[in-house]
């Protein structure tokens, strides 16, 4: 399949198979395209909290309570669940340690280099901070990056996934003491296989015309 195929075979799965799991070593590629997605400035302000057991799962479920209870059974039916969160703050310890990081990587052969990419991370941080204010909204849009890679990635494996921004944060940030580690939530990715009463596997996708989405300049 290219990835053109990949990109309109993927869908949103909207009831999984519960008896069918990802097998280890293909959740170990989605892991990676996790750890591996980029970031404005490598900034990676996220961490993942994964859920696989049914124990974990039904702690995930915390989030698709009440008004999101639409959501709980694909929580509860995916093979596995994974919520992805963001940094609450870019400080300069944390900046110091990407930096590190960079270095132990071997990321400056030339040694000046190491002060052009910190002065060039502590621009756009501040930028953020100072100019825009936005520096929260910055780091959760970096987290929707993870998102899109492991949609695609998992298309490309053959895994079924839907994305869910149908649940609460503020549950999940209590459940999994998010805040205090200098994490919060931001949306769950739910992971498996389709079972075959999915209504959403047999609808067409539906996009708006290439027309109208692009403009190709002359
Ligand atoms: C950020 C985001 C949040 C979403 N939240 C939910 C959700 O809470 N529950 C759900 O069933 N689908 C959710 N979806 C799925 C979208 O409805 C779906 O991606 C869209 O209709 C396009 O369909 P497709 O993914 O099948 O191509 C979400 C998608 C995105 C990208």
């Amino acid at each position: 399949m290219n990835l053109s195929d990949i990109a309109q075979t993927r869908y949103s799965t909207k009831e999984f198979d519960a008896t069918k799991k990802i097998p280890a070593a293909l959740f170990e590629q989605i892991k990676q395209l996790l750890r591996f997605s980029p970031s404005s400035v490598n900034s990676q302000p996220w961490h993942f909290v994964i859920a696989e057991t049914d124990a974990a799962k039904k702690r995930m479920s915390a989030g698709t309570q009440e008004s999101f209870i639409f959501n709980e059974p694909k929580v509860l039916n995916a093979s596995h669940v994974i919520l992805l969160c963001a940094k609450t703050e870019i400080d300069e310890a944390y900046m110091a340690h990407l930096l590190a990081q960079e270095e132990a990587d071997g990321r400056f052969p030339d040694p000046a280099f190491k002060t052009t990419v910190a002065q060039g991370r502590a621009r756009f941080v501040n930028m953020h901070r100072y100019v825009f204010k936005d520096v929260q909204h910055w780091m959760e849009k970096q987290v929707y990056l993870n998102m899109g890679t492991i949609l695609l990635g998992a298309g490309a494996l053959g895994v079924d996934a839907v994305p869910i921004e149908g649940m609460d944060p503020q549950a999940l940030n209590a459940e999994f003491g998010l805040i205090e580690k200098g994490y919060t939530a931001v949306a769950l990715v739910a992971l498996g296989y389709r079972k075959e009463s999915d209504f959403n596997a047999r609808l067409p996708k539906s996009r708006l015309p290439e027309e109208e989405i692009f403009t190709l300049l002359d």
